[in-house]
C-alpha cells in the first residue's frame, strides 16, 4: 500500500509556562487513499491535537506528515494556508459555521477563499447543499438550523474546495444518538463515493462507521507510537 497520508515519529509538546506537556509521543500512521480512519481515544489524549496537526492548524516539535506529495512539517506559512484550504477539509464538533450567514452564504464564502470563479459560486453551493440533504435550508441561518443540519451544512462547506482528506473531529458529539447514525452514515457514504481520506475522532464509546483502522491511546495519558494503528472495522 502505498499511503496518502502517513505520520513518522510524530511527536507534539505543548509548553504551559516553563512546564513541557508531552501530547503525541512518536505517532506513525499510515493512511491509503479512500480509507476511513477512526482516532478513538480518551480526553485529551491528543485526537484534536493529532488533527490539527494533520490539517495544518498547528504545527508539530518534531516528527514528519506528508499528504499526497507534500512534506507538511516542511511547509512555509503560504503553503501551509494551502494545504488547509484545498488539500484538507475540516469539520468541528461546534460546527464553526459563520453565525450571521445562510447556510449557502457559508459555502459560497469557502468557495471563495478558495479561488472558485464568482459566477459559479452559488450554482456549486446549491449542488453541495443538495449533495447533504439540505437543498430546502439553503437561505436558513445556523441558527435556524437543528444540529444535524448545522453539521451536514459544514459537512459541505468542507466539502467546497474539494479537499483530498476530510478530517472530522468529534463531528457527531453535539448531536442525539439517531442523528450521530445519519451524520456518520453522511460520512461514510461521502467517503466511498469520493475516494477521499476521511480521519475523524471520537470518544470510545462513539460509533466508528465502518472505519478500518483506529488510533488509539490504548489506556496511556498520549496517542504514542506502540499503540497508533489498531484493525477494527466496525460493522
Ligand atoms: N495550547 C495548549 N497548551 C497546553 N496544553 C494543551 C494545549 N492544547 C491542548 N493541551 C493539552 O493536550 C492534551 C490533549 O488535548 P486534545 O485537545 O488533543 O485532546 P483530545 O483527545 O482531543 O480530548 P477531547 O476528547 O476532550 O476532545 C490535553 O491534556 C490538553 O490539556
Ligand atoms: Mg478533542
Amino acid at each position: 500500500m502505498t499511503p496518502f497520508v502517513l505520520t513518522r515519529d510524530l511527536c507534539k509538546t505543548y509548553q504551559k509556562g516553563t512546564v513541557p506537556v508531552p501530547v503525541l509521543q512518536g505517532v506513525s500512521l499510515d493512511i491509503a487513499r479512500g480509507e476511513y480512519v477512526s482516532v478513538v481515544g480518551r480526553s485529551g489524549s491528543g485526537k484534536s491535537t493529532l488533527l490539527n496537526l494533520l490539517g495544518g492548524l498547528d504545527t508539530a516539535t518534531s516528527g514528519r506528515i506528508v499528504v499526497g506529495d507534500s512534506d507538511v512539517t516542511s511547509m512555509s506559512r503560504q503553503d501551509l494556508a494551502v494545504h488547509r484550504r484545498s488539500t484538507v477539509g475540516m469539520i468541528f464538533q461546534s460546527f464553526n459555521l459563520i453565525p450571521s450567514r445562510t447556510a449557502l452564504e457559508n459555502i459560497t464564502l469557502e468557495l471563495a477563499f478558495g479561488g472558485h470563479p464568482r459566477s459559479d459560486r452559488r450554482r456549486r453551493a446549491s449542488e453541495l447543499l443538495s449533495l447533504v440533504g439540505l437543498e430546502h435550508r439553503l437561505s436558513h441561518t445556523p441558527g435556524e438550523l437543528s444540529g444535524g443540519e448545522a453539521q451536514r451544512v459544514a459537512i459541505a462547506r468542507a466539502l467546497a474546495n474539494a479537499p483530498d482528506v476530510l478530517l472530522a473531529d468529534e463531528p457527531t458529539g453535539n448531536l442525539d444518538s439517531k442523528t450521530v447514525e445519519e451524520i456518520v452514515g453522511l460520512l461514510v457514504a461521502l467517503n466511498n463515493e469520493r475516494g477521499s481520506v476521511t480521519c475523524r475522532s471520537s470518544e470510545a464509546s462513539a460509533p466508528c462507521g465502518s472505519a478500518t483502522k483506529a488510533a488509539t491511546s490504548r489506556g496511556s495519558d498520549s496517542i504514542s507510537s506502540g499503540a497508533a494503528l489498531v484493525s477494527a472495522p466496525t460493522p
